[in-house]
């Protein structure tokens, strides 16, 4: 802590890049290899702050995982094979691994503790208590399971029927997991379609999961959304009801994981409101529920061709090449905000230069991410210049408007770091922008900074 990084404002920006794997998809290719039988690998396995959390996690509950540079290898001990962890189980700074491995841990024959940094102790975990104390799991939080530390004794627990109260992928994923060690068939419903990760990967590991729309109007077959091997045909509004057997086992697979289009985001937002760019972003994930960056940012304006389509793990993986563009500003909400709901911030930067209006609604959820997101880009956006004010689920931005340099301050957000440096890649005048505290950007994306400063050179 207590480091500074001066962003320099480039004439030109041109080049190719890869960014490092997607973070939700790493998460759960350890958490089911880990509950897999047999060997599994994991290629291009992002090894973030937050990913290697979940390793660490599932190391300590007697999986064994081999680093060997290029690929993990994991070496799964089954759905029942997991052992009582002696200590603490730290998840640092990482939600995802909070809640879903409460899932897996709900109905294991022992006790765990699961904890982490100053930001989980803040977020909320009822979402997820709450369904897994209706299945028969004993779980105890401060404020009554709502707050970390979560001690978690298992218990079998029974199938569940249930519609999440609010779009989370998270939650989802956790009850899906929790699903698999319960006794029965359970169902949940999301009403607003998230991240499908969890689902895609499920069934490439072998296990039968099947879902369903929930409106006629959206009644495409099954196996054209999750099979592992059909490319994406787009994305589809209606929620989806989810049906998980419960005892179900998978089977060790290899996988590959794509690029992360959360951490793309940044060089698409970049490429497109510099002046002089051209960017090839390389081998980016660009499943259908989250490219929701792709199409704001397109309706707006920008320039971003998807090259070399292919799938990958289950997953639809492109090229990206976006170019330089001018924007206009733009309204969204509603389904949308899941399927970018991590590009928010970058995205605010976006709005900033783009001519007229943008109006970002239903995000509340932002406010309960590694920090509050709606105040954080606010406050640090107004220092550079930015005309942007919070609302009480979303901001709105008038553009464009000139950036100018300044300290920004991060609130211990890997995003909001990455966000505020792209800002400060466009930004004029003498004094270029500092932002205090970068080194959080490891969280999700370990050499960022190197690789935004190598750009254009
Ligand atoms: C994630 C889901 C989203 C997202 C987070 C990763 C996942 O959170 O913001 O970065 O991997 O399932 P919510 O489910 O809380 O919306």
């Amino acid at each position: 802590m207590g480091q500074k990084r001066v962003i320099d404002s480039k004439k030109h920006l041109q080049g190719s890049l890869r960014v490092p794997g997607d973070k939700s998809i790493s998460h759960r290719a350890v958490m089911l290899g880990s509950i897999a039988e047999g060997e599994s690998r994991i290629r291009g396995f992002l090894r973030g702050g937050d990913t290697l959390s979940t390793l660490s996690v599932f190391r300590q509950l007697g999986v064994e995982a081999e680093d060997r540079g290029e690929e993990i290898i994991l070496h799964g001990r089954g759905i029942s094979g997991l052992k009582e962890p002696t200590h603490v189980l730290n998840v640092g700074n990482s939600g995802t691994t909070i809640r879903l491995t409460m899932g897996i841990l709900a109905g294991q024959p022992f006790y765990s503790v699961l904890d982490g940094d100053d930001s989980i102790a803040r977020r909320p975990m009822r979402r997820v208590v709450d369904p897994l104390r209706r299945m028969g799991a004993e779980i105890y939080g401060r404020l009554g399971g709502e707050r970390t530390p979560i001690a978690i004794q298992g218990r079998p627990l029974h199938s569940l029927h249930y519609t999440l109260p609010m779009a989370s992928a998270q939650v989802k994923s956790a009850l899906i997991l929790a699903a698999l060690t319960a006794e029965g068939e359970s169902e949940i419903v999301e009403k607003v379609p998230t991240r499908d990760h969890t689902e895609r990967m499920l069934r490439f590991f072998g296990g039968e999961i099947r879902t369903e729309p929930l409106s006629p109007a959206n009644a495409s077959s099954d196996e054209g959304q999750l099979h592992p091997f059909s490319t994406d045909s787009g994305f589809e509004e209606g929620g989806r009801r989810i049906y998980v057997p419960g005892g179900i086992s998978l089977k060790g697979r290899e996988i590959t994981v794509p690029g992360d289009i959360s951490s793309a985001a940044f060089f698409l937002v970049l490429g497109t409101i510099h002046p002089d760019a051209e960017l090839l972003v390389e081998g980016v994930g660009v499943n259908p529920t989250r490219t929701g960056i792709l199409d704001v940012l397109q309706t707006m304006g920008a320039k971003i061709e998807m090259k070399n389509r292919r799938v990958e793990g289950g997953e639809p993986v492109a090229d990206l090449l976006v170019r330089s563009a001018s924007l206009k500003g733009t309204s969204i909400g509603g389904a949308m905000i899941p399927r970018l709901i991590d590009e928010i911030p970058v995205l605010a930067v976006a709005a900033t230069q783009a001519e007229g209006t943008t109006v970002i609604r239903d995000a509340e959820e932002l406010k309960v991410k590694e920090s509050d997101r709606i105040t954080a880009m606010v406050t640090e956006l107004k220092k550079l210049g930015a005309k942007i004010e919070a609302t009480s689920d979303g901001m709105v931005i008038e553009g464009p408007t000139p950036l100018c340099g300044g300290e920004v301050e991060v609130y211990h957000d890997h995003r909001i770091a990455m966000s505020l440096a792209v800002a400060g890649s466009i930004a004029q005048g003498k004094e270029p922008v500092v932002i205090r505290d970068p080194e959080i950007a490891v969280i999700s994306y370990p050499h960022f900074f190197d690789q935004l400063a190598g750009l254009g050179e």
